[in-house]
Formats: C-alpha cells, structure tokens, sequence
C-alpha cells in the first residue's frame, strides 16, 4: 500500500505536534512538502522534520507535489482561501481549528468540497480520546440514560503580551476571542456528546485586556435531546481548567483537564441503584488513548484509505461554527438566538461579530 502523501502549510507552533504526530504514525503517511511564507521558519521546519520538498506558497506546493492531504497550520484569517485552493486542486484539507472566520465562510469551503470530491476536516482532537469514544458509545446504548444538565468550562490564562501579537484578539483575523479561538474544543465536545444545539442566549465582556474581540464570554444552550448547558470562555482564569460535566439520569461524568486530557481524567459518579451496570459499561469501553492530535490523525487516514468520510466533518464542525456564532449574535443582539435565525441574511452568518460588537 502507498502511503498517503501529506504536506503542511504553515511551519509554526502547531506545525510542530502535526510533524511529530504524523510521525508517530508509521509507514503509511509521508510528509512530502511543507509552505510557510517566512523563508527561515520553513527552512528550520523542513530540516527538522526532513521534509524533501520546501515551497514559498502553496500553489506551487499543490502543483509539484499533489498531495492527498493538506494540513493547514496557519493562522485563522487565511485558512478560507488556503483550503478552498486545496479543495479546488483535488487535494483534502485537514484544517486547524477555527476552520475559517465566519459561517459565510466555512459554507462556501463546504460546496467546494462538494464540487471538487475532495474532503474538508478540522482538527478537533479531543474527540478523539477512549474517554469522549466511551462516554458518546454509554450514551447511544442508554445506560446513562437521558442527559439533563452540561457544565463546559474554557477558564484559561492569557496575558496582555499573547493578545499583542499581530493576528490576536481581532475580529478580522481571528474571527473572535476565546469564544472561536480556545474555547471552541470544549464546545465541539460538548456538541459531539449532546447533538444538536437549539437555542442559546450568551453575554459577551471585555473585561480586561485591550483588545478587539471579547475576552470573556458566558451562555446557556438548550439541547434538542433536552438538555440544558452552561458554557463559560475565559482567558482571563489564573487557576486554568477545562472542565465538563455531564448530568446524565444514571451517572455525573466529569472531565477536568487543559490542553489534552487521558482516560484518569475522567471522573464517574453513578447513582447507587445503577452503579454496577453504569461502572461495568464504562470499565468495558475503549480505553488508552489520549485526546491529541495523534489520535485524530490516525482516524482521518483510516478513512482517507477506506473512502469514508474524513473527521471531523464539515458537517459536524458547522454546527460547532454555528454555535459560536450563535454565542456571539446572542450577545450584541441581547436575545435568545436559535440556529435557524443564523442563515445567510443574519449579519452574524457573514462575520462572527455581525455588524459590530456591543458591549
Ligand atoms: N488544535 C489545537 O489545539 C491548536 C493549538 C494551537 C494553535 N492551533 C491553531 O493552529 C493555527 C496556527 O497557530 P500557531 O500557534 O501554530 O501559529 P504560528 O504563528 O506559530 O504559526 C503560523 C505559521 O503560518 C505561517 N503563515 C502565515 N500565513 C501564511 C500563508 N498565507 N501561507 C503559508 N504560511 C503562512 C507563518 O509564517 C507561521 O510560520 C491557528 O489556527 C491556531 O488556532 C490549534
């Protein structure tokens, strides 16, 4: 079997964990190609990591090397055009998170997709831990029974000097502040756990750094399976944590972590009359992966190879988008929003802060 020809663009931080991830992943996958537009970085990156083919931009790159995935390791504000040149010239996108600036967006990546055959993911690593695998495989058997009430936690720390780079803490590079840029993984795998999301009404703060977008932001969410959420997004929080907590009928599942979590981290509390057939589920499931990019990787090439669909879809990240921009709309609007009233003549479909914030 060939392996699959993977290339990044973008040669920074992130860039870093793809490289050694995908290397951790053996034979099958080859990094054959990497772009950055700073010269050095990408010179550094590509002798580091042993990368044959270094490319100033990416037209080159998809020229010479036609690689069946792209990792794009950018910056937010260019992940739209990147990808849809990558969709475009046949290649599938593996996209870090947020997947581009605003839902106008991400549905205009999403019908290239369509028309050109060629898959669009986004990294949402923490999905991909036995712990998240176990927990959504209880739920669909039903020995959790019903989910009532989710507690989803993004309490971190960023100093004034992270919001000073260039590309941070603005509405036109970032697309929003904690709320799009951090702690959008908690609110994927709370979707990824709950569903379909219904309504929300969220507040939205700058509350201390000098920014553009919010530095803190608080919501409820309604469920379609009924349950009801409380999410917060904080950078603001010096004793960081990212905290979820499900209230099923049968148990309280709890997940305390920062940046990747293990299957320790989780915490079950059952309700005496089902403890034995809640624990037994639990201690019966998955088990020995952590949430991390790695992990994630592995899925998609499975499915690369399988012709399955590559995750996390776009289908499954849109609703994610949708519900940051639900949290936003919200929040200058000061009203409950439902996912319908987001289509495209909403000012919040076509920008994350629609046509200006409100504070
Ligand atoms: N999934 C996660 O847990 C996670 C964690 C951190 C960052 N991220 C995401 O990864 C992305 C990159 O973040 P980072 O911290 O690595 O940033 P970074 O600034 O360290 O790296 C970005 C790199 O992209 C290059 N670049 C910029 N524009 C380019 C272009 N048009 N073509 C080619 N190269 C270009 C820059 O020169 C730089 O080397 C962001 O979207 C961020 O949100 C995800």
């Amino acid at each position: 079997m060939e392996p699959i020809r993977a290339a990044i663009v973008g040669t920074g931080n992130i860039a870093r964990i793809h490289a050694d991830s995908l290397r951790g992943l053996g034979d099958g996958v080859r990094l054959v190609g990497a772009v950055d537009v700073d010269v050095d970085r990408l010179s550094a990156f590509c002798d580091r990591y042993d990368v044959p083919a270094r490319h100033p931009d990416l037209t080159s790159l998809l020229e010479k090397e036609q690689p069946d995935l792209v990792h794009i390791c950018t910056p937010p504000g260019t992940h739209h055009d990147l990808a849809l040149a990558c969709l475009e010239a046949g290649s599938n996108v593996l996209v870090e998170k947020p997947p581009a600036l605003s839902l106008a967006e991400f549905d205009n990546l999403i019908e290239a997709e369509r028309k050109h055959g060629a898959a669009l993911a986004t990294v949402f690593q923490h999905r991909f831990g036995t712990g998240a695998i176990r927990l959504r495989a209880m739920l669909d058997s039903g020995v959790l029974g019903r989910p009532l009430l989710a507690i989803c936690h993004t309490t971190w720390f960023r100093n004034q000097a992270y919001f000073d780079v260039e590309w941070r803490g603005r509405w036109d590079t970032e697309g929003g502040g904690p709320t799009m840029g951090h702690g959008i993984h908690q609110m994927d795998l709370l979707c990824a756990i709950l569903g379909d999301w219904t309504e929300v009404s969220a507040v939205a703060r700058q509350q201390a750094r000098r920014m553009d977008t919010e530095d803190l932001s608080m919501a409820h969410v309604s469920f379609a399976g009924g349950a009801a959420a409380s999410v917060v997004n904080s950078m603001l929080s010096i004793r960081e944590e990212s905290y979820l907590r499900f209230d099923f009928e049968r148990a309280t599942v709890e997940l305390t972590h920062l940046y990747g979590y293990g299957d320790d981290d989780w915490r079950i509390t059952p309700a005496p009359e089902f403890a034995d057939e809640v624990m037994g589920a639990w201690h019966s499931g998955a088990s020995g992966v952590r949430s991390a990019h790695r992990a994630q990787f592995a899925e998609v090439l499975r499915s690369l190879r399988t012709g399955t669909p590559a995750p996390v879809t776009s289908t499954e990240s849109r609703r994610t988008m949708q519900l940051v921009a639900g949290v936003y709309a919200s929040a200058f609007t000061r009203s409950a929003v439902r996912p319908d009233e987001l289509s495209t003549d909403s000012p919040f479909y076509r920008k994350m802060e629609g046509n200006g914030p409100r504070w």
